[in-house]
């Protein structure tokens, strides 16, 4: 009710009557005067006056379901939208909660009850901060509150799971569009993952799944974005190697309307993926790549390559052709981009 409550003020230019407010809400006079005082706590600046009503001031900017809602409304991507202001991490909650569906629909199917639950595709997991942020290769992901991103998107795609990294292309494609048209920013993907901006990470993507053997269960794609996060706030080791949006900017940028236009971007690509549509987002991939074309060592699971990048598969595999010419498919691994001697 909190969320309505602040969506019709928001609505609404000066004040509005309590008796107004409870009319449409279908809450009393007490209720709404209680709502009013849990919002303020959460940061809400709401002026009430006793002859006029109440009106919002301000708004804070943490990615509350109240507040992505006031920017976004997808069809698919945030249909339910999860807020936690500290977890563990933003991936461990949304691995949960599809393992949760799973055994529910199962003892469902024991008992052919009829009753049936909502699906989880689309549901969007946000953390204001995560105390064990998780990234690849079991590194830790810095996590602190108030200043930058990190959500988690699950996704029921129904397909195979060799077919899952388009997802990763899909986040990496939706996250740097939004950077350079939202911050103006000049962001680029290095393969598969990284966000980078003038060379130095400011996200990353973590894409867990659960899957059968031909069939993927659910995926949770988890980004984590330096917003507005000092550098000083990072580990001295990380510090050569990363950055945050405000420090390359220069100013503040605000992170509920960045989530707002990388959300729109997920739900653009995504109903593309699921009508089969691959070509445009690859394309776009492409043009957002910083790989392509230079010379890279891929670290994967058992071994090591050195070659020129020449873009991606129609399955997001990375192409490297070998300086022996024999051309290879990577799945997946780390890429350092080497440096012309
Ligand atoms: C990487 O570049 O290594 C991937 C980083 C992914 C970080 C995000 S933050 C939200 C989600 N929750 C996590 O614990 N990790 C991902």
């Amino acid at each position: 009710m909190t969320e309505q409550l602040i969506e019709f003020l928001r609505n609404r230019k000066g004040f509005i009557s309590g008796e107004q407010i409870s009319r449409s809400l279908g809450i009393t006079r007490a209720g709404i005067w209680k709502r009013v005082n849990v919002l303020r706590q959460r940061g809400y600046l709401i002026e009430a006056v006793p002859s006029k009503g109440y009106k919002l001031l301000f708004g804070p900017d943490i990615p509350t379901k109240e507040e992505i809602k006031a920017v976004f409304k997808g069809d698919i991507i945030g249909r339910e939208i999860v807020f936690y202001r500290t977890t563990s991490s933003t991936n461990d909650r949304a691995m949960e909660m599809g393992q949760l569906r799973r055994s529910v629909l199962a003892r469902q199917y024991q008992h052919s009850s009829q009753q049936r639950m909502e699906g989880l595709e689309g549901t969007v997991i946000v953390a204001d901060a995560q105390e064990q942020g998780r990234g690849r290769f079991g590194r830790d992901w810095v996590s602190p509150p108030g200043v930058n991103l990190y959500f988690t998107v699950l996704l029921e795609p129904p397909f195979a799971p060799e077919r899952a990294s388009i997802l990763t292309l899909m986040a990496a494609v939706a996250v740097v569009s939004a950077i350079r048209e939202h911050v103006g920013l000049n962001a680029v993907i290095k393969w598969p993952n990284d966000i980078l901006v003038g060379n130095k990470k400011v996200g990353g993507i973590l894409t867990e799944m659960k899957s059968d053997q031909d069939r993927i269960n659910f995926v949770a794609v988890g980004i984590g974005l330096n917003v507005n996060m000092p550098s000083s706030m990072l580990p001295g080791n990380v510090r050569p190697h990363a950055t945050s949006l405000k420090e390359e900017k220069g100013e503040y940028i605000n992170r509920v309307k960045l989530l707002g236009v990388i959300l729109a971007k997920l739900e653009h690509w995504y109903k593309n993926i699921l009508k089969g549509k691959k070509k445009a987002l690859l394309n776009e991939w492409m043009r957002l790549d910083s790989t392509s074309g230079k010379k890279v060592r891929v670290k994967s699971r058992n071994r090591i390559i050195s070659g020129k990048a020449e873009g991606i598969s129609d399955d997001g595999e990375l192409i490297v052709r070998l300086f022996t010419g024999v051309v290879e498919k990577v799945h997946a691994g780390e890429v350092t981009i080497l440096k012309d001697r």
